[in-house]
């Protein structure tokens, strides 16, 4: 595709409501009007990481197909990996609409979704059917109304055995009420024990990695870690959106309730992906998102302490080339720094930002 179509199309897509906008673009890439980008594959930014091997660092992140459907299409547009979800088991509508509003001044995204989602078995069907490439990962979350929240997030296990090559157990979406409080560390040790009880059960050998929030204080992220370190879970994706309104230059939709993505979320996120990197060692796979819109931000990502990272936003402003725009920045920077693996790169500002104030 040309910039200048891709300019176009953005611009288009840009005067619907957000919704219809993100529904029309599931719809571009499900009919194969948006064509693939990138076929060639640098060596260097391989990484394997839990017993996987993806081909780039670069994932697109959960929330942008919630039900499955296009992560082949992500997939040819470069991304190495693609998490579908968060999907919970039985459909939801979410929330009332309109739930997603842009911020462009600031290049961020304000979305009170609530975990809108067709359920298990819609997704299931879908990756069962519908031809797969790159890394799948499945982002698995409770019904707003479940009796058993934990036994929902069980039951994503069982669902996706057969087509998930990882699991997310997202526990950090503003959007549901008390979800988040799954992150304390007595609610997480039940949480982490009966999901990866049931993974060795039905998908032995799948990884599960734990979403958590942006929004934690040094004391949450002491517990969070050790809880981590005492069960055999398999990594850590840092972050989901942030409540804090902290930097926004726009104010129009910056009242607006909900979950905060994009550039502002950028530091806050990384910041936290450092203190976990401390907290956790050098074994522990993190995988870092928030903010991501560029290469420099993907590999100040990588600098800070993450093995892969993933966007969303950074997709809704860049466009389907963004990915292959930062794959291209990624093998540039390796040229620059005579790496041979992009994973180089890693740790080398663990420290500074581990060093900076936590948002919370
Ligand atoms: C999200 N995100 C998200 N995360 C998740 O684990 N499950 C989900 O269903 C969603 N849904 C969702 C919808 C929308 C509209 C947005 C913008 C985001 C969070 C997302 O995966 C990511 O963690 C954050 O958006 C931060 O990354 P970016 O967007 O700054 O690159």
């Amino acid at each position: 595709m040309s910039a200048l179509l891709d300019g176009i199309a953005r611009k288009a897509l840009f005067t619907f409501d957000p919704e219809v906008a993100h529904g029309l673009s599931i719809a571009a890439l499900k009919s194969g009007l948006v064509p693939g980008c990138r076929n060639d594959t640098d060596p260097r930014l391989a990484v394997e990481l839990a017993g996987l091997e993806f081909p780039n660092p670069l994932g697109m992140a959960a929330g942008y197909d919630k039900n499955a459907e296009v992560a082949g299409p992500l997939a040819r547009l470069g991304f190495g990996f693609v998490e579908v979800g968060t999907v919970t088991p039985r459909p939801q509508d979410g929330n009332p609409k309109p739930r997603i509003f842009r911020l462009p001044g600031d290049r961020a995204v304000i979305n009170r979704l609530g975990f809108n989602n067709r359920g298990h078995e819609a997704a299931r069907v879908n990756l069962s059917t519908g031809a797969r490439s790159g890394v799948l990962g499945v982002n698995i979350g409770a019904n707003k109304d479940a009796e058993d929240r934990i036994g929902d997030y069980v039951a994503g296990i069982g669902a996706f055995a057969k087509v998930a090559d990882y699991f997310t157990v997202n526990v950090s979406s503003p959007n549901t009420p008390g979800l988040r409080n799954l992150q304390s560390r007595v609610a997480l040790a039940e949480l982490l024990g009966r999901v990866l009880s049931e993974r060795a059960a039905r998908a032995p050998g799948t990884p599960v990695f734990l979403k958590i929030a942006p929004d934690l204080s040094d004391a949450d992220l002491d517990d969070i870690a050790e809880e981590c370190l005492s069960h055999p879970l398999d990594g850590l994706i840092v972050s989901n959106t942030t409540l804090s309104r902290a930097g926004l230059t726009e104010t129009r939709a910056s009242s607006e309730s909900g979950g905060l993505s994009g550039r502002p979320l950028f530091s806050r996120s990384t910041i936290v992906l450092a203190k976990m990197r401390q907290r956790l060692g050098a074994a522990m796979p993190l995988i870092g998102v928030g903010g991501i819109d560029s290469a420099e931000t993907a590999a100040e990502k990588i600098r800070a302490g993450a093995d892969l990272v993933q966007l969303y936003t950074g997709f809704i402003y860049g466009g389907p080339m963004l990915p292959s725009r930062i794959l291209s920045g990624l093998s540039r920077i390796c040229d620059d720094e005579q790496i041979a693996r992009i994973g180089e790169l890693r740790d080398s500002r663990t420290a500074h930002y581990a060093s900076l104030p936590s948002g919370a």
